[in-house]
């Protein structure tokens, strides 16, 4: 079985989606190994996010980022990366489809409620980011 780290980003913590994108994962099938609320430092979301470092957003999806408690989790099942991608949807809210997690509760592209890595080279970067612990 795979992981994958998925954050309820501050905007999905301070609209009460905690619950709900927690019961779509595990009613997908998806089982929680690690969960902590927490709120990230620059430096922590810098290096989360550092494959955007040159975009014109950068500066704006950091601020974002710290800027609230946010729900960090590590999901397991089979092809939980890609399992864990569909249930969010598309990166722009406004395209991702209905019945998916963007695609009920976001309109804009930043505060797009969840994060899921993308690949499984990212999940293990990023599950030793946020827990150490847990890296293989
Ligand atoms: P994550 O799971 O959060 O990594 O989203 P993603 O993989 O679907 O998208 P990507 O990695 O390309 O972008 C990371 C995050 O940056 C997005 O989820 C948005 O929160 C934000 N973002 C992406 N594109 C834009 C943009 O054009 N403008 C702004 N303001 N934010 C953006
Ligand atoms: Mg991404």
């Amino acid at each position: 079985t795979d992981r994958t780290l998925v954050l309820v980003k501050p905007d999905g913590v301070a609209r009460g989606l905690v619950g709900e994108v927690v019961s779509r994962l595990e009613a997908k099938g998806l089982r929680l190994v690690a969960a902590e609320l927490r709120t990230l430092t620059r430096e922590v979301a810098e290096e989360h996010y550092g494959e955007h470092r040159e975009k014109p957003f950068f500066g704006s999806l950091v601020e974002f980022i710290t800027g609230g408690p946010l729900l960090a989790l590590v999901v397991e099942g089979p092809r939980a990366v890609e399992a864990f991608r569909a249930l969010a949807g598309a990166t722009d809210p406004v395209k991702a489809a209905p019945g998916t997690i963007r695609g009920d509760f976001a309109l804009e592209v930043q505060s797009n409620i969840v994060h899921g890595s993308d690949s499984a080279e990212s999940a293990a970067r990023e599950i030793g980011l946020f827990f150490p612990d847990l890296a293989a």
